[in-house]
């Protein structure tokens, strides 16, 4: 077989959606406007598939507190930790977020897939075990093949499947990591943790939440779904990104377990990566400030999904789970997926096409994320659009969850 041999599945993939006159994967925002609208084909449109959730990206004082960091520290580290690219802020976010967990430490990432990557490949090794659920993200699945850790999947949210793959694993259950998400990124769906904990009680092992969806978003000062369900002190590991709620970019790990200063040590993607742009940790550090005291911003958020979720299921979408700032519609066929997706950004709203193999199950997804800075004419618009296109969605009873 050829070198590129490989792309021609790919290649006759993106043939078919440039027939169809869709490119869903290659979307240019010509213009960014505010954290919730954008320039599009020449057409304002409605942001609604962002992850910015409390819309937090054109914050005045995380602004400026970035633009201060690029005057006194410069545009970048030019190095990794490891080397030349720690500098004393990268230290002091560590020690804020470790003291936002009440944890005893904190490693940043140069992002949150790197994170994941960098967290479970320096943790793990070929002999250990990481009980998975099934709908991780990819870089959850990266950082385990990266260790060369044996894989068990677990059916997703399902907790007596884990708890009989525990089982079976007899006395090496209590040295395995269990690896779940706060809210789904796919769906939207949140993980049943106290009942994970339960199982973590049990039988032994250790837990790590990936709260990439949930940090800001759930928990009365913002800490995800851990804080939601008081269950914090049971997480061994708790994964977030930089890039969703803290509207920046890169990535976290928090943990009171002393090894983790070693996984510094032991982790490629933190050794031999560049570190955070001064900018970048400059307005992370501001961000967590405004994250942990937005109350009034996860209120606002909360009052904007939950107005999506009742619209789109009172207009007869199958949604993939009960509100929560990501709102999945589930849809038929690949191709109507597609076409409806053109539709709504003809119609000034911008959203994620998820189709068959990224999705859970093989069905296509429309995937919405909702904002804090959604005004209520913006959450009007979407609404809008989707009650306009209802005839044209091909909805289907899909059976969802099972992994
Ligand atoms: C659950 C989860 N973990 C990690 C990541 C990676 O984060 P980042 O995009 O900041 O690298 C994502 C990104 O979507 C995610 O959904």
């Amino acid at each position: 077989m050829g070198l590129f041999d490989k792309f021609q599945g790919l290649a006759a993939a993106r043939g078919e959606l440039e027939k169809l006159g869709v490119d869903p994967f290659g979307v240019e925002i010509e213009r960014i406007l505010s954290p919730t609208e954008g320039i599009i084909h020449g057409r304002r449109t409605v942001l609604a598939g962002t992850n910015n959730y409390l819309g937090l990206t054109f914050d005045p004082d995380c602004i400026a507190a970035a633009k201060r960091a690029l005057d006194t520290e410069g545009t970048g580290t030019t190095g990794s930790r490891m080397a030349n690219g720690s500098y004393a802020n990268h230290r002091k976010l560590e020690r804020e977020l470790a003291a936002f967990y009440e944890m005893r430490d904190a490693i940043v990432f140069s992002t949150g897939y790197q994170a994941n990557l960098g967290l479970l490949s320096g943790l793990m090794g070929p002999d250990d075990v990481v009980l998975l659920d099934a709908d991780c993200h990819a870089s959850i699945y990266d950082g385990c093949r990266l260790a060369g850790a044996e894989v068990i999947r677990f059916r997703h949210n399902n907790v007596e499947d884990l708890a009989k793959r525990m089982r079976r694993l007899g006395p090496r259950a209590a040295d395995t990591l269990i690896v779940i998400e706060g809210i789904y990124s796919m769906l939207g769906d949140r993980a049943p943790l106290r009942e994970i904990v339960e199982v973590k009680r049990e039988l032994g092992g250790y837990l790590l939440v990936d709260e990439a969806h949930s940090v800001g978003v759930l928990g009365d000062r913002g800490r995800g779904l851990v804080e939601e369900m008081d269950v914090l002190a049971d997480a061994d590991f708790i994964v977030g990104t930089f890039s969703k709620s803290l509207g920046g970019a890169g990535g976290f790990c928090v943990s009171n377990l002393p090894a983790l200063d070693l996984v510094r040590y032991s982790s490629r993607p933190y050794i031999f990566t560049a570190s955070p742009s001064p900018a970048t940790i400059a307005s992370t550090r501001q961000a967590l400030v405004k994250l942990e005291a937005g109350r009034d911003l996860r209120a606002r958020l909360r009052v904007n999904y939950e107005r999506l979720h009742s619209a789109l299921e009172a207009m007869g979408y199958t949604l993939g789970a009960p509100p929560s700032p990501v709102i999945a519609v589930v849809l038929g066929e690949r191709n109507e997926a597609l076409q409806f997706w053109k539709r709504l950004v003809e119609h000034g709203v911008y959203v994620n096409l998820m189709l068959p193999p990224a999705t859970p199950n093989g069905v296509s997804l429309i995937r919405c994320s909702v904002s804090a800075a959604h005004s209520s004419e913006q959450i009007d618009a979407v609404c809008r659009a989707f009650s306009d296109l209802r005839s044209t969605a091909g909805i289907v009873a899909a059976e969802l969850g099972t992994g």
